[in-house]
């Protein structure tokens, strides 16, 4: 029996090294211990506590195993997940790779399943820590301001996100304090501390006005359901959120904030729509207010300039936009790019965006086959695309396809009775113009046919972009 001790609960480098070594020796899953620190919280033992533990070399020498790209991300991630058997099940994979070198693409595969539903756990608990986390100031003993965090990750996710707040943050002195550990940035040093508690942190003070005027700016009480905003906002982070005590006054005067909501949201944050923007993407990336999240890989959020006076909305991500967290990269986007570039319309100058920001499929086999988004999840994804419409605010809409329309009207549109005239978007929110999805297209088996829906396709692109200037 093997027994591997890794430094640190999130430690990749040390369990890389040591998988490296045992996999050159043609040591077996099942006769490797694995463990952090002397913590007997996160053992993971195959075999009984009472075998004589023979430690594993960690093997920075041992000769490079080539393993495929997919694997490394996914071992990178999941080496984060609390779940305490996850250098094992990494090590099993890493062996089955010798015999099945493309297991880890098969989603079907139960170990390769567990693994990323790990590895999705993490990246959203990431991204939660981004979104949740909340800054009270308080002053060091120089008297500078120094702003301090409290937070309670579900993961090992805290070191994995330092350079993300050391990069937003850069010009401030902050703390996160989380149970397992601190993180300390004094402007030019990250350094690292013990956990803490709670009651280290800092309770409310002046400086979150600034967070609840932004808040209350982009907060739409018209659109409020409390249930779906619990789901999304789990209550376990509200008590350090600042903004979370505003919610029942921004509720009750619903009616007299909503006309000049639309425009506070875009000068929110000292007029940065960019910053507004980013804010919101990686709330989204966090979104669990419909069913599909939990199979798609991540939330595919809208892109392009938060000025862009057009504006795309497709149906939802495909499988290949799921993988590369970009819209419309795969076929239907080749398609819509091609078409785009004929009708003399800058990808680059547009923002493009899905009524519904998760890949909604049915796996069968190895294969995820595109299933059409139902009136729910359309509904449950309308919150996305409305904060995309408040801070863009583009002059000209074009919905491509049903879904598209039924997101951006709420209510069910005909495309042959809707297609090819100017029609007003509910809520004074500009122009719109309705047109196919590129996929349908794809789908034409006739070629004269395919060929002549392509042109009046183009063309309704034409025209859209034409009323730009109009
Ligand atoms: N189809 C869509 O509607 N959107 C995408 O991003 C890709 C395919």
């Amino acid at each position: 029996m093997r027994v591997v001790t890794l430094s640190e609960p999130d430690d990749f480098d040390g369990w890389r090294d040591a998988a490296r070594g045992l996999m050159t020796q043609g040591v077996p899953p099942e006769d490797v211990v694995w463990q952090v620190g002397d913590a007997p919280g996160d053992l993971f033992a195959a075999a009984p506590a009472s075998a004589a533990p023979v430690p594993a070399p960690s093997a920075p020498d041992a000769p490079a195993l080539s393993v495929p790209r997919a694997f490394l991300d996914l071992a990178r991630s999941a080496i984060l997940a609390r779940d305490p058997e996850r250098f094992a099940l990494l090590y099993t994979l890493l062996a089955r790779l010798r015999r099945e070198p493309k297991v880890v693409e098969d989603r079907a595969d139960p170990l390769v399943r567990r693994l990323e539903t790990m590895a999705k756990d993490v990246r959203r608990d990431i991204h939660k820590m981004r979104a949740f986390l909340r800054f009270r100031e308080v002053a060091d003993e120089d008297g500078t301001p120094r702003f301090v965090a409290w937070f309670e990750p579900d993961n090992h996710i805290v070191r994995a996100n330092a350079a993300f707040f050391v990069n937003r943050f850069a010009s401030m002195r902050w703390s996160i304090l989380t149970p397992a550990i601190s993180l300390h940035w004094d402007g030019a040093t990250l350094a690292q501390g013990p956990g803490a508690e709670k009651a280290d942190a800092p309770d409310g003070d002046p400086t979150e006005e600034v967070w609840k005027t932004y808040y209350a700016s982009i907060f739409n009480p018209a659109r409020v359901k409390i249930g779906a905003m619990l789901k999304e906002m789990p209550r376990k982070y509200w008590k350090n959120m600042p903004e979370t005590a505003l919610v029942p006054a921004l509720i009750a005067g619903a009616q007299a904030r909503e006309s000049g909501m639309i425009e506070t949201a875009r000068t929110a944050m000292g007029g940065n729509a960019q910053a507004a923007w980013a804010a919101l993407r990686d709330e989204a990336a966090a979104c669990t207010r419909c069913p599909l999240h939990a199979p798609a890989t991540q939330t595919v959020f809208g892109e392009g300039p938060v000025d862009a006076a057009m504006m795309f909305v497709g149906e939802q991500p495909g499988d290949q936009e799921d993988l590369a967290g970009h819209p419309f990269v795969g076929p239907a986007g080749q398609m819509f790019d091609r078409a785009m570039a004929e009708a003399g319309v800058d990808r680059s100058r547009v923002y493009v965006t899905n009524a519904v920001k998760h890949f909604k499929f049915e796996q069968r086999g190895k294969r995820r086959i595109h299933a059409k988004p139902g009136g729910p999840e359309i509904d449950a994804c309308r919150w996305w695309i409305e904060q995309e419409q408040a801070i863009v605010r583009p002059k000209v809409t074009v919905a491509l396809g049903a879904t598209a329309a039924r997101s951006l009207f709420g209510r069910v549109m005909t495309i042959g009775r809707e297609r090819g005239r100017a029609l007003e978007l509910p809520g004074g929110g500009g122009e719109a113009w309705i047109t196919v999805h590129p996929s349908y297209l794809l789908r034409l088996p006739d070629k004269a046919a395919a060929e002549a829906e392509y042109a009046r396709f183009v063309e309704d692109l034409r025209t859209a972009a034409a009323r730009v200037e109009a």
